[in-house]
Formats: structure tokens, sequence, C-alpha cells
């Protein structure tokens, strides 16, 4: 190659850079596996270590598309971040019926947790433990942990990861708790509670799911300063940039949503350069991750209607200007 990748970059600065990952791709599609070995030291399942898939009924987990993404990212020198121990969403349907007391709720999270990060203790190198407990008020989001256990299922979900993988990374991650808004405010105050009564917490997560409008970077900053100032690692999850494929609706003679344009990639590039360069100014920002490698297989067009194109590499592997950002901010000193 002549130019390195983003992971070379990353690794010389002592960072991590990577992308979401689904097993069947790799199985199938080999430029999907080249474009991640090429750019990427870190990798986190998109779907395969979350409750539904991996612990399909009450008795029986299934961990066979986890371990072909763990297995790929041993043979290939990456680390991975597990994604995710306690969350509202994707939940398989035994959960709710089955977690019907306090007690009952408490002890299939603690099974669950020990089963699932205990069997990749020497692989998992980060964990998001739990995932969006936090509402667009600040206040916990009423989800079946919180209703069942109560505010302190957070707490056992981080001391029980701890348990089980005492070498991991163990982090809280949300959505939009980018800039110093409400929820930002609520997750502060959460986290720093958890710390002062001692609970395993290493970093926090900033998903950066992002619309054209991008964010506030100077919020941003100041937001990444104070949970710094905890004494946290930073972390970006999940990053992604959608933009307008066209009005709703319209669409090109094919069918297929209208194509971005060389302005919009162009912001969007800024907006991916932005960001990276917010974090980099911090020492504990640890890794920088893409929802995707490329557009080809990103959630956004079936998530948000009439939007795509939302990641560094186009649905063809051919990189973007949102890419040549990153690099750029990757390779200066
Ligand atoms: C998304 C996946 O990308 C989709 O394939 C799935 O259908 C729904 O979940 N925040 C998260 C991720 O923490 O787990 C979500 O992933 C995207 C939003």
């Amino acid at each position: 190659m002549a130019t390195p990748g983003l992971r070379e970059l990353a690794a010389a600065r002592g960072l991590w850079v990577g992308a979401c990952v689904a097993a069947r791709p790799l199985a199938d599609d080999p430029e999907y596996g080249e474009a991640l070995r090429r750019e990427c030291n870190l990798l986190t399942p998109e779907n395969d270590m979350k409750w539904g898939p991996i612990h399909p009924t009450r008795e029986r987990y299934d961990f066979s598309r986890a371990d072909a993404i763990v297995q790929f990212a041993a043979a290939h020198g990456m680390a991975v971040h597990g994604h995710t121990l306690a969350w509202h969403n994707q939940n398989p349907e035994w959960l709710a019926p089955a977690a019907d007391s306090r007690a009952g709720a408490i002890g299939i999270l603690r099974e669950h947790i020990a089963a699932v990060a205990g069997r990749y203790a020497e692989r998992v190198d980060v964990w998001d433990v739990v995932n969006e407990a936090v509402a667009g008020d600040g206040t916990l989001r009423g989800t079946l942990w919180l209703e069942r256990i109560g505010p302190d299922y957070l707490e056992i979900a981080f001391r029980a990861a701890a348990a089980a993988a005492p070498r991991a990374r163990l982090v809280y991650n949300d959505f939009g708790a980018e800039p110093t808004n409400a929820k930002a405010d609520g997750i502060y105050q959460l986290l720093r509670r958890l710390l002062d009564v001692g609970v395993p917490l290493h970093g926090v997560g900033f998903q950066c799911h992002l619309t054209d409008k991008g964010v506030d970077l100077e919020s941003f900053a100041r937001n990444l300063e104070r949970f710094a100032g905890l004494g946290l690692e930073l972390y970006v999850t999940e990053m992604d940039v959608r933009l307008p494929l066209g009005t709703p609706g319209q669409t090109s003679a094919l069918g297929t949503p209208l194509p971005a344009t060389p302005e919009s990639l162009g912001h969007q590039a800024a907006i991916y350069g932005g960001v990276l360069e917010t974090c980099l100014a911090f020492p504990t920002f640890r890794a920088f991750q893409t929802w995707g490698i490329a557009d080809r297989y990103s959630w956004i067009p079936r998530r948000f209607a009439g939007t795509g194109a939302a990641l560094p590499l186009d649905d063809q592997y051919h990189p973007k200007p949102a890419y040549a950002a990153l690099h750029e901010r990757l390779a200066a000193a």
C-alpha cells in the first residue's frame, strides 16, 4: 500500500480506530474483511453480542457469530469492543416474563454477564457495560432493568462485568450527549455518583450518530473536559454522519435514493474531521469508531429513511472526503 491505512496511523499514536462489524459479510464478502484489516485495530460486533442474538432462549446461548468476529479480530491483531451487557433494545422475548421480580432480574443479569463477559475475558478489551440508560431530560430511562431492579442495576452490571472480565475497560455508552445538554448533564451526574461509590467504571462512550447539522465542537470539547476530569477514558463508539439523499420519496429513475453531492460530502468530511480533532486534544481519548466500515452495510438507510452515505468509505469501499479528513487528522503530529 502506498499510503498507510487509518489503523497504522492510529497505532503509531497509541490509539484504537475501528468500526462495527457483522458476522455475515465477514463470511461472504472478501472486500469487507480486507477493508477492516486495512483500517481497523478495534472492532465492535454490531449486533452479535446483544442479548437477543447471543442469549436467544433462557437456557441457551448462541456464541457462534460473536466467536467468528472475535476470531477474526484475533487473527488480525485487532482489539475487540464488546457491545452490550445491559440495554433496553434487542432483548430476547423470554427476558421480560422471566425477570419477574427484583431478585429474579438481578440473578438473570448477573448470570448473563458472567457467561458472556466471562467467555471473552481474554478477548474483549473494552465493554459497553450499560448502553443508553439516560433519557433526553437527564433522568434514568424507563427500561426493563430500571423497572424490575431499580437504579442500582447499573452498579450491579458494572460489578458483574468487572468480576467476569477483570482486564477489560468498562464503559458507559450513550447517544445525543455529545454537547453539554440536559442528557449529558444527567450522564455526568450518574457516572460521578457511580465513581464516588467505587463502581468499576473506566470510560464513557459518545456514540456520535450525527446528522449533517454536525455538533457544536466547543460544547463537545467542554463536555469531554468534564468527563475527563472524572478520570474517565473517552471513546467515540459509533460515529456516522447521515446525509439527506434527496427529499423524502424522491428517487432516481432507477428507484434508488438520490446520491450525496460533492458539497454534502465535503461538509460531512468537516464534521468527521472536527470530531476527531476535538477528541485528539484529550490524553485519555482511547478510540475512534464508526458504525460500519463502509456505506454498503450501514444501518442508516433502514433506520432513517431518506438519508444515507453516512460512513467514510462508500458502498464500493472507495474512500470519501470524510476518510481523507480522518486520515489527515491522524497523520498530523
Ligand atoms: C443498531 C444496528 O446497527 C442495527 O443493525 C440494528 O438493527 C439496531 O441496532 N445505538 C447502538 C447500536 O448502541 O447498538 C445500534 O445498532 C445503533 C444505535
